[in-house]
């Protein structure tokens, strides 16, 4: 004979009476070996379910008694009744238990102790010179602008004057995506890209990053620059030298004298390299400035008549002052900073600092 019991075939050996009972035995066994190891109230209101729940253990017993031979009935219901009772009992004198002991260990928060600061995070210090690089050139009458990082051909190199095979091409180290998509080598196409889009007066900056392929203690292939660019009637090149050394002198809160140095840029006409005094040694000569005593910060010059006509601005009416300044390189200089790699390294005890 088989019994139906818990949804389980159990092989009838011995008497119909004596598996019933057997059941309720096991049961009964395992769920007090389970109650032992309850600690948590979650686990012990888990348990409750498992065995006297809706669809628990002994309920199912319970309903499955029908199955049973007509006499056997009684016997079980009362044997399986009195289970119940039990584990109700059991279960909820563990759930006290459990209760008391939660709120004793409320008693243990010592109240006294000082509480715990929320980490705060800090900025990075290239945020943070862009910032003020920024708000600088807000307080004169830039407004900010940008470009994308993965540039065309056209805009990062033909727009600004540098032909395929130019050797002016050489100057940068190219990431090239595709034939005519490159990762930009420099902030310099936001100018066209810009100029595309407004009719002068134009003043704008545009911070960002830039890619070249080259890697060694003083060049990353990723670093950030930022571009400025004024096109207006007359502007000269009075305004450019006035616009930097405002710039440089509020930058780093000091009276900081600047060298232009013939250079350069298919871009602009005439160009020019542009250091400061050396920061460090005010010009003394010194490891930073290599004892020359002074810096080179940005690349600048007068816009090209080639750019404006490839934008289409009247190269009789307008003229206008472009520079290009790395940002890593200003801000090791204003902050003290000896060494390139610290920027990417990302060393919370060198970025606290800041
Ligand atoms: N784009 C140049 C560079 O990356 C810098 C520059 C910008 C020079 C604008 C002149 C005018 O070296």
């Amino acid at each position: 004979m088989r019994l139906y019991c818990l949804g389980i075939v159990v092989e009838q050996t011995n008497t119909v009476q004596e598996t019933i009972s057997d059941t309720l035995v096991d049961i009964e066994r395992e769920a007090f070996r389970e109650i032992e190891s309850v600690e948590a109230i979650e686990a012990m209101e888990r348990l409750a379910t498992k065995y006297i729940g809706r669809k628990g253990i002994l309920t199912a017993f319970l309903r499955n008694i029908t199955q049973l031979p007509v006499d056997e009935r009684p016997s079980a219901g009362k044997n399986a009744n009195l289970l119940k009772v039990r584990l109700e009992a059991a279960f909820n004198e563990l759930k006290s238990r459990l209760e008391s002991a939660t709120e004793d260990s409320g008693s243990l928060i010592d109240i006294t102790l000082p509480g715990r600061v929320p980490a705060r995070g800090t900025l990075h210090p290239v945020t943070k010179i862009s910032r003020e690089i920024i708000s600088i050139f807000s307080r004169i009458g830039f407004e900010i602008a940008e470009g994308p990082e993965v540039e065309t051909d056209y805009y990062n190199f033909e727009a600004l004057n540098i032909p395929k095979y130019h050797p002016a091409r050489d100057m940068q180290d190219t990431f090239y995506v595709s034939e005519n998509i490159v990762l930009r080598t420099h902030t310099s196409p936001t100018q066209p890209r810009i100029m595309e889009k407004v009719k002068p007066p134009v003043r704008i900056i545009a911070p960002g990053k830039v890619y070249r392929c080259d890697s060694d203690v003083t060049h990353t292939p990723m670093f950030h620059q930022v571009e400025g660019l004024m096109v207006d009637h007359n502007v000269s090149f009075g305004d450019l030298k006035g616009t930097l050394s405002t710039f440089i002198n509020q930058l780093f809160d000091d009276d900081i004298a600047l060298r232009f140095r013939p250079s350069f840029f298919p871009f602009t006409e005439p160009s020019a390299e542009v250091d400061i005094e050396c920061v460090m040694c005010r010009g003394e000569g010194c490891r930073v400035c290599s004892r020359t005593g002074w810096l080179e910060v940005l690349g600048a010059g007068m816009v090209h008549p080639a750019v404006f006509e490839n934008v289409g601005y009247d190269t009789d009416e307008y003229t206008g002052f472009a520079f290009g300044m790395g940002i890593e390189r200003l801000a090791m200089l204003k902050y003290g900073i000896d060494d390139l790699r610290k920027f990417f390294e990302n060393d919370m005890r060198f970025l606290r600092q800041f």
